[in-house]
């Protein structure tokens, strides 16, 4: 019922709700709810309870029907507390396959199948919006959080996102994707200045969030802690207004990261440059909003906008709707997408025709302690708690392949043990190693050869699967975790050398969600298997594959440097150390290293775009993955499609040339003419997947890429600019193994945008 007094929220009264609402509730409106992430309770709004363990709420409004909107940790899964007090019931959700694993399928259909799960089980956990997808790019292998991120590449990123996104909104709950922008480093990220050329935050950082803005319209978006060129994100119209809503059309919500209140960034200049939500919210935050109203200081239109949008996003969500949440989401159909996600996200990187194994293989000696203690995705906000993870050991029985169990019973014994000396020595300050912040990773131990000798003689093959835990918080360590500990290599030399001199096999797979060095001992096992953190069916799926049963179709996302040191990124990850503060741990006052800046001065060479300009050798390229069949990539055709969008036609005939079924991922690179600006070798402008070929089999596959796709940032002009001459389109099977060209004219095109995100200070650039 609407009385004049009091309306009650509706799709099409947000006018009338907005002309209802005193100034303290439009102030109360715009500072988000509870955190029980951190273990506090309700600061504003009393929701905390409302789904234990979730990240934050936005707040309600009863009097006029405003309910409260719960958001919750994303993005592999709903992160929510598995258990409540006061019931034996439980609350475990889907851990999906991480980000990178995700956008290892190069499949968006798939990974709008998963995104459609994840909306699902959002919902039937009583919440609103899962925060994710994360997007920021893998600028440096080094960075704690890059298992949640998609690519290096910013296509990929994009549009893996967009298709996720639209998975998960067809369900009718949100996304928020996130962190917008340049968040690439988790050292000093909620103080650290990225500076970059307005060139590389338009064509890198930013363009994955314009595709996922342009192609699915995210219902928010989240703003990163750090500041770019000198202006926290979380306060920075350029960003926020100019960038996000005026070039980019965006509708939807912004709202801040985990932070409340932060020095040096009032409430009212969040509230201006276009920030509808903090998070989570602070008394003092409403009270700030209300005297500087008051004071003149801030627009009361820009209150009303902001608050707007706030409603307008509330009226779309399950909470507005009163959706019955059934607290039981269908765990065994989402099992099923995530073995079969996980199965296309796992790249096959080496293989000397020892994979996929025929019957021969009835007995396997499984080493490495991730193999009974499998890591199904990463720590941090970013982790999951699942019902069960499917480890090595359970994914080869399930498949009908036995195990040692006397390896079984050392590493049970083993990690046991570990688990309690790890939680028993654990550093107060290190928050982020206790299991409810996700699996850890236990230092791998040692075998004699005298254990590995005993194996060799019942074991047809041997498994050794390498570990890597890593999240939010912090970067990774070269040394113990980039590289490979001693104990490792010596189990991969030790384990090779028995089981070669008895003619058997070796696989190693990797249980990482991050690259690691592979390039001084992947000579030694016969395949090598890039598992990543796959999700709770983790061992299903790489049984999957190590059987045949599933054809390896997975791609790398991201280049796999020789040393972890060969990106350009590396002078400047993760930034200069200017100050030092002294923080209190564990009784001593310990000196804090502070990064306050990071020069962006490989500018646009990142990933790829580095490597194969500067023609660096590298372990595995960007694109690279094998596959157990082959396939013969025709003549392309290529011709411009005249419309509103002129976009270019790349056709290609993909035909199975080899004995079992398989998927391809064709991709096109974009070598630009000669211009006035520089261009890398090559940038990825499209790609594809085939449908699954039997041998013998052919599909054309048709990608369009739109002129405008084909652009470079001008600064100097604040535009998008095309530059006319003949481009060069290089179809592959990755970056370094280019199957077909073809070229084709194409005239000029630009396109104006704002002039914003300009650097303070005169950058220092890789080129210059
Ligand atoms: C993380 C976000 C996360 C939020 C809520 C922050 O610390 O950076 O990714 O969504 O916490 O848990």
């Amino acid at each position: 019922m609407t009385t004049n007094a009091q309306p009650q929220l509706r799709a099409d009264n947000i006018d009338e709700v907005l002309k209802a609402m005193t100034l303290e509730e439009k102030a109360k409106l715009l500072v988000g709810g509870a955190n029980n992430f951190f273990g506090a309770n309700a600061v504003v709004g009393g929701e905390a309870d409302l789904v234990a363990g979730a990240a934050g709420t936005s707040p309600a409004i009863p009097r006029l029907g405003i309910p409260a909107t719960v958001l919750t940790d994303g993005p592999a899964g709903v992160r929510i507390n598995p258990t409540r007090r006061g019931t034996d019931k439980t609350y475990y959700a889907t851990a999906f396959p991480i980000g990178s694993c995700l956008a290892s399928t190069w499949n968006t259909e798939l990974v709008g199948k998963v995104g459609e799960a994840i909306g699902n089980e959002t919902k039937e956990y009583r919440c609103d919006v899962i925060l994710g997808p994360g997007m920021n790019l893998h600028r440096n292998p080094l960075c704690g959080r890059n298992f949640e991120y998609y690519s290096e590449d910013p296509l990929l990123t994009g549009k893996i996102a967009a298709a996720y996104i639209n998975g998960v909104q067809s369900q009718g709950a949100g996304v928020s994707a996130k962190h917008f922008a340049v968040n690439s480093q988790e050292t000093d990220r909620t103080s650290v200045d990225e500076r970059l050329s307005q060139r590389a935050a338009r064509e890198l950082y930013l363009r994955g969030f314009e595709i996922a803005v342009r192609e699915s319209n995210p219902w928010t978006i989240m703003a990163s802690y750090n500041k770019i060129n000198g202006e926290f994100s979380m306060g920075n119209h350029d960003l926020l207004t100019k960038i996000l809503r005026d070039d980019w059309g965006y509708k939807g919500i912004v709202m801040t990261d985990w932070i409340g209140i932060r020095e040096g960034l009032p409430t009212t200049r969040e509230v201006q440059a276009g920030n509808d939500l903090m998070e989570p919210g602070q008394p003092a935050q409403v009270e700030e909003i209300i005297k500087g109203v008051k004071e003149g200081k801030l627009d009361i239109k820009d209150v009303d906008r902001n608050v707007r949008r706030m409603l307008e996003y509330i009226v779309k969500t399950p909470s507005f709707h009163k959706y019955p949440a059934s607290n039981a989401p269908d765990f065994k159909a989402h099992a099923a997408i995530t073995r079969q996600s996980a199965c296309e996200g796992i790249v096959l990187l080496k293989n000397n025709g020892t994979l996929p194994w025929k019957g021969g293989i009835k007995t396997v000696a499984l080493f490495g302690e991730n193999s009974y203690d499998f890591l199904s995705g990463g720590t941090g906000s970013g982790c999951v708690h699942p019902p069960y993870v499917v480890d090595m050991l359970q994914g080869l029985e399930n498949a009908g392949i036995k195990s040692s169990e006397t390896l079984t019973d050392i590493y049970r014994k083993y990690i046991a043990y570990a688990r309690v000396k790890f939680q028993a020595e654990r550093h107060p300050a290190k928050w982020y190693q206790t299991e409810m912040m996700g699996q850890q990773k236990y230092p791998e131990i040692s075998l004699s050869p005298i254990a590995i000798d005993k194996e060799v003689r019942t074991a047809d093959a041997a498994i050794i699967t390498i570990g890597r835990q890593a999240g939010e918080g912090v970067d990774r360590d070269i040394d113990t975790e980039f590289n490979l500990i001693p104990e490792e290599r010596a189990l991969i030399t030790d384990i090779c050398n028995t089981f070669h001199a008895a003619g058997k096999p070796v696989i190693v797979i990797i249980n990482s969600g991050s690259v690691i060095e592979t390039a001084s001992w992947s000579q030694y096992p016969d395949a090598i298997l890039c598992a990543w953190q796959p999700g709770i069916e983790g061992g299903n799926s790489i049984a999957d594959l190590l059987t045949g049963k599933v054809n390896p179709s997975g791609k790398l996302t991201m280049t796999w440097p020789i040393a972890a040191t060969d990106h350009a990124s590396t002078k400047n990850f993760p930034g200069q150390i200017d100050f030092y503060t002294f923080k209190e741990m564990a009784g001593n006052k310990r000196p804090i290293a502070g990064h306050t800046y990071t020069n962006h001065e490989e500018d646009i060479y990142v990933g790829y775009r580095y490597f194969d300009t500067f023609q660096k050798n590298v372990a595995y390229p960007f694109g690279f993955g094998l596959s157990y069949t082959t396939f013969e990539y025709s003549k392309p055709k290529c011709y411009q499609y005249i419309h509103k969008n002129d976009g270019v036609v790349i056709q290609i005939t993909i035909k199975n040339t080899g004995s079992v079924a398989g998927k391809e991922v064709v991709q096109v690179y974009v070598e630009a003419p000669k211009g006035r600006l520089e261009k890398p070798a090559q940038e990825l402008k499209a790609f594809a997947k085939t449908r699954e070929l039997q041998p013998g089999e052919s599909q054309i596959l048709t990608m369009t890429i739109p002129v405008r796709d084909l652009a470079s940032f001008d600064e100097a002009n604040s535009q998008w600019i095309t530059e006319a001459g003949t481009y060069t389109f290089r179809i592959g099977a990755s970056s370094r193994d280019i199957r077909a060209t073809v070229s084709l004219a194409l005239k000029e095109y630009t396109e104006k945008t704002s002039n914003a995100l300009a650097p303070q200070q005169k950058l220092k650039l890789l080129t210059q």
